[in-house]
């Protein structure tokens, strides 16, 4: 199926089973597609994740989607914008369309959406992953696909046995209530196109991301990429968009790049619901 359903995107298209979204979606910007198109599939097999990992779900469980864009005025060194208005557009769409309250959605730096565990750890719900090409001469980005995973209406009777711990989806956040991905598909694009349109004019919503991070306040253990920085997350840095972690001599680090491998927040207030 293809549409031009509105003047936001250029293209939607849905897939049955594909190989991944991302290529996908490179492909049609090869080809000159204008902007927003967006891919969407019911299964990857062979799904991408961060850092060279797969992304993988059993068929139908999860809304998997890159959004190719040609954005024009952003600098190559603000991209991780658009990753982050992705997932900020995720975070409440998921929220409205779960009807779950404020703040049960999370982003654990850089992209993950996440959730709190009754025993205080992250529970990771989606996943973001950010590919751009640059003009070099400029200094711009002339095209990026960013691809959002979400573990939607996914049973936790279903979660492979070695992500048990470690994964959540909106089905189990709101006790095995099934959820409408088609509903949840609508509610993301509603609510990225006025975050893209305003980051085109060249308003970032520093405030919302940085609100949204729950590393903020708690002990962190982030992989910088070979050593282990541990230490305590006291915010995102808005221009550079890297996470800042206060080590134990008191200074406080930013972190270019790299993954949060341990947080645990300790509220007294932790539910599911
Ligand atoms: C991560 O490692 O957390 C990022 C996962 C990104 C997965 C999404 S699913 C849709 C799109 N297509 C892919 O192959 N990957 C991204």
């Amino acid at each position: 199926m293809m549409a031009r359903p509105d003047a936001f995107l250029s293209r939607l298209e849905r897939f049955g089973s594909i190989e991944s979204t991302q290529p996908v979606v490179r492909e049609w910007l090869e080809a000159g597609v204008p902007e927003v198109a967006v891919a969407v599939a019911d299964e990857q097999t062979m799904g991408r994740g961060r850092q060279g990992r797969g992304w993988s779900a059993p068929p139908g469980t999860a809304l998997l989607a890159s959004a190719g864009f040609r954005p024009q005025n952003i600098q190559l060194g603000h991209a991780w914008r658009l990753a982050a208005i992705v997932a900020l557009a995720m975070a409440d769409a998921a929220e409205e369309v779960a009807g779950l309250k404020d703040a049960t959605i999370w982003l654990k730096w850089p992209n993950d959406l996440v959730a709190d565990a009754p025993d205080g750890r992250l529970v990771k719900l989606a996943g973001v992953l950010g590919e751009s090409t640059s003009d070099g001469a400029s200094g711009l980005v002339t095209t990026a696909i960013i691809g959002i995973g979400i573990n939607a209406d996914w049973p936790a009777g279903a979660f492979p046995p070695e992500l048990r711990d470690s994964m959540t989806s909106l089905r189990e956040l709101l006790g095995g209530r099934p959820i409408d991905r088609d509903a949840l598909l609508d509610a993301w694009l509603a609510r990225l196109e006025p975050r893209y349109e305003a980051l085109r004019d060249g308003h970032f919503d520093a405030g919302g991301w940085t609100a949204r991070q729950r590393t903020t306040g708690h002990g962190v253990e982030v992989d910088t990429g070979g050593s282990i920085l541990t230490g305590t997350g006291v915010g995102v840095d808005p221009e550079s968009g890297a996470l800042l972690v206060r080590g134990r001599d008191g200074a406080t680090q930013p972190v270019g790049s790299g993954e949060v491998v341990r947080c645990r927040v300790m509220t007294g207030n932790l539910s599911w619901r």
